[in-house]
C-alpha cells in the first residue's frame, strides 16, 4: 500500500479546513500593532495545521456535518500550538520556524514571549464563547500540562541522568497534551462523553509517536524540508531519547566515546557536532526510538479502531501512518 500524501488526507476535509485555516489569522484582534505583526508573521509562515486538521477529522468522524464550533475549535489548538512554538524557540534559543527566521530572532525573546503569552489569552477568550465547562476544563487543564511539561524539559536540560521514563513524562505534557485536547474537545461538541477516553488515547499515543520521531530527525532529518534548524536538541544539552539511549549503549562499551558525548550534553557545547551526530547515527539508538514510534503509532491506531468507522477514521489512520513514514 502507498501512503497517501499530506494533501490527500486534508482534501477529506478540504472546505472545513480552508474556513478553519482563515480563522486562526482571523480570530486575532489585538488593538496592538506589534502583537497581530507578529502574530500574522508565524501564522502566516505556514505550519502543517495537523492538530487543527485532527479536530476537523475527528468531529466528522463522530458526526459529518459542517460544524462551526469544531471549525473555530480547530482554529483555537492552532492558535495555541503556535503560542507553545513561539515560546518553545525562546527557550531553545532557535533561529527557524516554518522555514522563517522565529519571532525571537525576528524581533526579541521579550516580544515573542509576550505576543505568545496573547495568544494563549486570547484562545481562552474565544473558549470562554463556547459558554461550555467541559470543554473549558479539558483545554486549561491541558494548558497547565504543555507548560509543566516545558519547564520538566528545562529542568532535565544538561542532565544526563535524565530517564527514559522522564523523557516519555516531558513529552506527554508538552507535545501529547495537546493532541488529546484536538480530538477530546472534537468528542465533546458533539457530546459524546462516552468515546472521551478513547479519543484520548488515540491522541495521546499519536502524539508521543510524533514527538519521538521529530526527535529522531533532529539527527537524520533535513533542515529544508522541516523548515527549522536541525542537531539543536544536542547543542541545547536537551536530552530526548536519541541521546539517552545512545548513552545507555555506548556507557559500557564505548567510554570514550561515551565521555564525548556526555560531556556535549552536559555543557552544550558541540563544536565537534558533526562527529557527536555521527555517534548518535551509528550507535543503534536511533532503531529503538523508531520502534518505540511504531509502538505508540499501533496503540494509537488501536484506539482508533474502537471509534466509528468512516472515510474521517481512516483518514485519522492514513494521519498515524504518514507521520510514522517521515522515519524511512
Ligand atoms: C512542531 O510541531 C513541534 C513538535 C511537537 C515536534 P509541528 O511539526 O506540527 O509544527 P508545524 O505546526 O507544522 O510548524
Ligand atoms: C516541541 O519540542 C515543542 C512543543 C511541543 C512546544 P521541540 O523543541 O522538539 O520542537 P521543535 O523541534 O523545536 O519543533
Ligand atoms: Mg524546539
Ligand atoms: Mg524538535
Amino acid at each position: 500500500m502507498t501512503t497517501p500524501t499530506y494533501a490527500d488526507i486534508l482534501s477529506v476535509v478540504a472546505d472545513d479546513f480552508a474556513i478553519m485555516d482563515k480563522q486562526v489569522f482571523g480570530s486575532l484582534n489585538s488593538k496592538v500593532r506589534l502583537v497581530m505583526q507578529v502574530s500574522k508573521h508565524v501564522i502566516d509562515a505556514g505550519g502543517k495545521r495537523m492538530r487543527p486538521l485532527i479536530t476537523l477529522l475527528t468531529a466528522r468522524m463522530l458526526d459529518d456535518v459542517q460544524n462551526q464550533q469544531a471549525l473555530e475549535l480547530g482554529a483555537i489548538t492552532e492558535m495555541l500550538h503556535t503560542a507553545t512554538l513561539v515560546h518553545d524557540d525562546v527557550i531553545d534559543e532557535s533561529g527557524m520556524r516554518r522555514g522563517k527566521p522565529t519571532a525571537n530572532a525576528t524581533w526579541n525573546n521579550a516580544t515573542a514571549v509576550l505576543v505568545g503569552d496573547y495568544l494563549i489569552a486570547r484562545s481562552f477568550n474565544l473558549l470562554v464563547g463556547f459558554n461550555n465547562m467541559s470543554l473549558l476544563k479539558v483545554f486549561s487543564d491541558g494548558t497547565c500540562d504543555i507548560a509543566e511539561g516545558e519547564v520538566l524539559q528545562l529542568q532535565h536540560q544538561y542532565n544526563i541522568e535524565t530517564t527514559e521514563a522522564d523523557y516519555r513524562q516531558i513529552i506527554d505534557g508538552k507535545t501529547s497534551r495537546l493532541f488529546m485536547m484536538a480530538t477530546q474537545g472534537a468528542g465533546i461538541l458533539a457530546g459524546r462523553d462516552e468515546l472521551l477516553d478513547t479519543l484520548g488515547a488515540f491522541g495521546y499515543h499519536f502524539g508521543n509517536a510524533f514527538q519521538m520521531i521529530d526527535d529522531v530527525l533532529d539527527f537524520v532529518g533535513d533542515s529544508e524540508t522541516m523548515g527549522k534548524n536541525l542537531g539543536d536538541d544536542l547543542a541545547e544539552g536537551k536530552p530526548t531519547l536519541p541521546i539517552i539511549k545512545t548513552l545507555e549503549l555506548l556507557k559500557d562499551s564505548d567510554p570514550a566515546n561515551y565521555d564525548k558525548l556526555r560531556i556535549a550534553v552536559q555543557t552544550g557545547k558541540t563544536d565537534n557536532a558533526g562527529e557527536l551526530i555521527e555517534l548518535v547515527r551509528s550507535s543503534g539508538a536511533l532503531d529503538y526510538c523508531k520502534r518505540c514510534a511504531l509502538d505508540e503509532t499501533r496503540l494509537a491506531q488501536q484506539a482508533l479502531a474502537n471509534l466509528p468507522d468512516n472515510q474521517y477514521r481512516h483518514a485519522l489512520y492514513q494521519l498515524t501512518e504518514l507521520a510514522s513514514s517521515r522515519l524511512v
